[in-house]
């Protein structure tokens, strides 16, 4: 039986434009989207763009600009940079959709129903790039001697009154330990899972889910002159685009048979509030969500103020989109923080890119050329290669199903090595053209045939090249997983062409 994988990133702010933080989290989820398809899974990837709030409408407003059109302008470039990618969404939400703005309401509306929602007055510290009052003691001292700066952007905070309607987080403390003990496998890896359980423990105050301040928002349904708080708008995309509020049959297939990919800075918000408010709403809360660290530069996290972001386009003109995406998904592991570097970028491509697959293809093709008249044989059913290749299949699939994308790729380049040391250890380019010869080359013709269908969730564009010139028809993702990674499936027989190297190698500037 097909299993279903409603796989999501958050929905982006639109204040920034895309940097490989952002496309860290979107590369993932695309191929994991990737691999689903491949092993015959009903997947629906979503992404999208978080267009509400305070931050956005004072951005617009210092353009000059509607906070419509700045959203529209902003929106546009994350499309084009997931484009380069080769991101493929099945939707790309915008928080300004007309249905999302009806499920907002719908869902808001059932937790107000259901008695969670009240009204009373508030005032607080409050970080406007966070979207996020602070209590005093969680904030930074000002060097400055001004109100106190926010822990993440370290900006200062600013002091709002004002009369709100608020959801009583309080009252999920039990519930969400519940939650938690019943599903021990929510929160991957461990560690955010203990930190979610630590925020509950620690105890839970209720909070202030609209604002009067502003009216680039969604309108609370029950209370004119009320918009939705930015973030209680944005986590209910996850449901809006599985059909809340529109299509319950549609909404009953997926919910909540989600997996949530989201960095770290966004825990507390997708680990304990939208749990809570899926409660109030009388649903389940969502089965899996998994949380990465940040990508830093120079040991930094990103900022437009430490002028250290970097943008995709700056290195898929150099590396590809394949050599991009590789990786990122190779060299940070999804969990802990990574660091990104240059120099390791440039000597990783030339490592597992061009030496290693890329040698791989071209001395195959080089040496079926010459011994075999360019015909590749077939592999050997008894091939030393077909036990690592097994293993290397089972591997890769228990990679993805934990969202190891660099286990999986570091278990398909295993196969590769093994297939280069292979011919290195037999020289069949040294040998007389007979079974010997052909057998070898057989072996590492089924080498490739395999690493194109493995890499095909990473890799978007080199898996086909490789697929065309070993002389197979289709494309490696033509058929589902499991009827093609069995050793053996290259007939043998085929024309087998060298062509271009795939990677070719670089040297850092
Ligand atoms: O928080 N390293 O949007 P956002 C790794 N709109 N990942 C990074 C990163 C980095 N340096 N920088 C950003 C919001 N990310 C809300 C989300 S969801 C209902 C609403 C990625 O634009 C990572 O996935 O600030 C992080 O959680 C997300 O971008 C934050 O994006
Ligand atoms: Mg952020």
């Amino acid at each position: 039986m097909p299993g279903r994988a409603f796989i999501t990133t958050p929905i982006y702010y639109v204040n920034d434009v895309p940097h490989i933080g952002h496309a860290y989290t979107t590369v993932n989820a695309d191929a994991l989207a990737r691999w689903h398809r491949m092993i015959g899974d009903d997947v629906y990837f979503l992404t999208g763009t978080d267009e509400h709030g305070l931050k956005i409408a004072r951005a617009a407003e210092a353009k000059g600009v509607s906070p419509q059109a700045h959203v529209d302008e902003v929106a546009a470039r994350y499309h084009q940079v997931w484009d380069l990618l080769d991101i493929e969404p099945d939707r790309f939400i915008r928080t300004t959709d007309v249905d999302h703005i009806a499920a907002v309401q719908s869902f808001l509306q059932k937790a107000y129903d259901n008695g969670h929602i009240y009204k009373a007055s508030y005032a607080g510290w409050y970080c406007v790039a966070c979207e996020a009052y602070y209590d005093e003691d969680e904030l930074l001292a000002n060097p400055d001697g001004g109100p106190g700066l926010d822990p993440i952007h370290e900006r200062p905070v600013e002091w709002f009154e004002e009369e709100n309607w608020f959801f009583r987080l309080s009252a999920f403390e039990q519930p969400l330990l519940d939650w938690y003990d019943a599903h021990p496998d929510a929160v991957a890896p461990t560690g955010k899972r203990n930190e979610a359980l630590g925020l509950i423990r620690g105890g839970l105050r209720d909070i202030s889910i609209t604002r009067t301040s502003i009216d680039w928002g969604v309108p609370v349904p029950w209370d004119e002159g009320h918009v939705f708080y930015v973030w209680y708008d944005a986590l209910i995309n996850y449901a809006t685009a599985v059909g809340y509020g529109s299509d319950p049959e549609r909404f009953e297939k997926w919910w909540p048979h989600v997996r949530h990919l989201i960095g770290k800075d966004i825990l507390r918000f997708h680990c304990v509030y939208w749990p809570a408010m899926l409660l109030a709403a009388g649903e389940e809360p969502p089965a899996n969500i998994n949380v990465h660290g940040y990508l830093l530069v120079g040991g930094e996290k990103m900022s437009k103020t430490k002028l250290n972001q970097i943008f995709p386009a700056d290195l898929v003109e150099e590396f590809g989109v394949d050599g991009y995406r590789y990786h990122f998904l190779r060299d940070t592991a999804f969990g802990p923080d990574g660091d990104f570097s240059y120099e390791a970028m440039v000597a990783r491509y030339n490592s597992d890119l061009a030496n290693n697959l890329g040698n791989l293809l071209s001395r195959v093709a080089t040496v079926v050329a010459k011994k075999c008249d360019g015909i590749g044989p077939a592999p050997r059913p008894d091939s030393p290669l077909a036990a690592v290749a097994a293993e290397v299949v089972a591997d890769v699939t228990a990679a993805w199903a934990a969202v190891q994308p660099s286990a999986a790729l570091e278990a398909t380049w295993r196969l590769i090595r093994d297939a280069n040391a292979m011919l290195e250890a037999t020289e069949p380019w040294k040998a007389e053209p007979g079974p010997e010869v052909d057998g070898v080359l057989g072996d590492a013709i089924e080498v490739l045939r395999l690493v194109a269908v493995l890499a095909s969730p990473a890799l978007t564009r080199s898996p086909s090249q490789i697929w065309a010139r070993i002389g197979l028809d289709g494309s490696p993702t033509d058929r589902p997983l499991a009827e093609v990674s069995g050793w053996g499936g290259y007939p043998g027989g085929l024309p087998v062409t060298k062509g271009d190297p795939l990677f070719p190698r670089l040297t850092a500037r």
